[in-house]
């Protein structure tokens, strides 16, 4: 009997194989939850075309009670992630304003510097750990160069968002007090940015109006951390796998070595390979039927981007990783619809820097796969260390 449990550290480590039998014998799979909080149960749609239209119809596949498996967001400060419109529309434009594409173009000498010194360091030791020395480090640096935060306090916020993505319940007491000192944080921030204005991305959004009003402090600070949440484990988790796929691709890498203009191609596929965001949830607003099943209202809906991206029928031959693929920048890596990633020209920057980087110093590396550890599935595919020999 088919038995898939995306929290079950069995699968972490490759969950295709069991993505292809759910898309071919299980396209709306239910799933009990033993010890739930919120939903006793829950459905995973894996299918490329059902994911899409799920994503294409918010009215009936509402974020609004949370985008994560029985969790109870309330709990969790409220963001542009668990909103529909109206209300999600106008804050999401205030963002989309003020991460403009020359202030997205300004960090990437940030980025540059600051993988060249990583990676200058690991070439003496002759390796490092992909995921806790690199990916870890490089969107956190980016986000106190677009927050203009001081660097010497990257680790706090790095630990902060390790410690509220550890695991399956995002509502531990762990994750709630980092959530409270997070908040603590940020009001401090918003009040010192009102008296004394910069150029950063904070200054702009206290600045920023809705319908000719000004955010509440509570929303300047649901920004700060939606920013802060959204931008650090996704991307980390992409670089870590991407480091990896390209450990395991030599052939792949020195393509890339050789013509740098493949770039935009590579990390495209990339992305779709590794799709570090697996699946997110979505609840019904009405009942749902779909290949013969009803979804009830009110049900928790898993929508598997990881699988959607794996799906032969978008993607032949869809576990080789190859840059000629025809429609390289359809995946589902960012979602779809209107929360698609407002952060996917950051994202894709700091994947191409931090890995050309690396290419360029480094040369050849590779994976000692034996002692990998992956420490999660959704939402993220996580992975907590990833040891690299030159
Ligand atoms: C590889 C890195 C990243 C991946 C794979 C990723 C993926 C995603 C996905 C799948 C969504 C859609 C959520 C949904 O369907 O409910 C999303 C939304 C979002 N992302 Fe990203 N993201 C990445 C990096 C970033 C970065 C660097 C930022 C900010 C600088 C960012 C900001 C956001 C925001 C603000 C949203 C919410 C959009 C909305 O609800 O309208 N992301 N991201």
């Amino acid at each position: 009997m088919f038995d898939f449990d995306p929290f079950d550290p069995a699968y972490f480590s490759n969950p295709f194989p069991y993505y292809e039998e759910m898309r071919r014998d299980h396209p709306v799979y239910r799933r009990e939850i033993a010890d739930h909080r919120v939903w006793p149960h829950y459905w995973m749609l894996s299918r490329a075309d059902d994911v899409n239209a799920a994503l294409a119809n918010w009215r009936t596949f509402s974020s609004a009670r949370g985008t994560l498996v029985d969790t109870d967001t309330s709990l969790i400060p409220p963001n542009i992630f668990n909103m529909d419109p109206p209300r999600h529309d106008e804050l999401r434009s205030v963002l989309a304003r003020v991460l403009t594409p020359s202030r997205i173009a300004g960090l990437e000498p940030h980025i540059r510097r600051y993988s060249e010194e990583l990676v200058a360091e690991f070439l003496e030791r002759g390796g490092f750990d992909g995921a806790t020395e690199f990916a870890h480090m490089i969107p956190t640096v980016t986000m106190c160069a677009l927050m203009d935060l001081p660097l010497d306090e990257r680790q706090r916020f790095l630990d902060w968002n390790l410690v509220t993505m550890a695991g399956a319940d995002f509502t531990s007491p762990e994750a709630l007090a980092a959530y409270g000192e997070m908040g603590q944080y940020w009001t401090g921030l918003v009040a010192q940015r009102r008296q004394h204005p910069g150029t950063d991305l904070i200054s702009q959004i206290i600045h920023a109006e809705v319908d000719g009003e000004a955010l509440s402090d509570d929303e300047i600070g649901g920004f700060c951390s939606l920013l802060h949440d959204a931008a650090q484990n996704t991307t980390m988790n992409m670089i870590t796998h991407g480091v990896m796929a390209l450990g395991r691709h030599a052939e792949h890498r020195r393509q890339l070595a050789a013509d740098p203009a493949l770039w935009s191609k590579g990390v495209e596929e990339l992305l779709r390979f590794v799709s570090p965001v697996q699946g997110l949830t979505r609840s019904t607003t009405r009942d749902v039927e779909l290949h013969g099943q009803i979804i009830p209202e009110g049900d928790q809906v898993l929508l598997l981007y990881g699988a959607a991206n794996h799906d032969e029928h978008a993607y032949p031959n869809p576990e080789v990783l190859d840059f000629d693929r025809p429609n390289l920048k359809a995946h589902w890596a960012f979602g779809h619809g209107i929360h698609y990633c407002l952060g996917n020209a950051v994202a894709r920057l700091e994947i191409k820097v931090s890995l050309q980087t690396l290419t360029e110093l480094a040369g050849d590396w590779s994976v000692d796969d034996a002692a990998v550890e992956y420490n999660q599935l959704v939402p993220t595919r996580g992975v907590a260390h990833a040891p690299i020999t030159f």
